[in-house]
């Protein structure tokens, strides 16, 4: 018995969704992609080149890691006017975002 449950469990590991990377159901992503392009956008400028905050571009963003872009959005820049989104994006949502940064954001539709 104790052997049929452990074969099920590592069966359940294999299938466990997390084997592919995230993506937001549609609607969320409208409002992913909205969040980015007009509050980010503020500071980051409409078309992400550049404002009070740093161009988002895939040829600034590229080089750097991922985890520690996630870090900057989750957490802000303590010291900076980047604010920390953690109420609004989780961890996730906000690697989806890095993500799609560093290949090219999406635009509105
Ligand atoms: C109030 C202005 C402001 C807003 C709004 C803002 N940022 Fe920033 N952001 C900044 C500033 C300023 C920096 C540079 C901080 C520093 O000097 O290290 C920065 C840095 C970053 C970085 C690091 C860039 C790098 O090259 O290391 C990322 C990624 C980033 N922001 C993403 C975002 C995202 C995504 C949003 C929206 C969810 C957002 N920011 C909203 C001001 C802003």
């Amino acid at each position: 018995m104790l052997l049929l449950a452990c074969a099920l469990l590592h069966l359940h590991t294999f299938a466990a969704p997390d084997a592919a990377p995230y993506s937001p159901d549609s609607a969320r992503r409208v409002e992913l992609i909205r969040l980015v392009r007009q509050d980010c956008g503020s500071c980051h400028g409409l078309t992400l080149k550049g404002g009070l905050g740093p161009a988002l571009l895939p040829e600034t963003l590229r080089d750097k890691p991922a985890e520690s872009l996630v870090a900057t959005i989750m957490g802000g820049r303590p010291g900076t006017p980047m604010p920390p989104w953690n109420r609004f994006v989780n961890a996730q949502e906000a690697a989806w975002i890095v993500d799609n940064l560093q290949k090219g954001f999406p635009g509105e539709r």
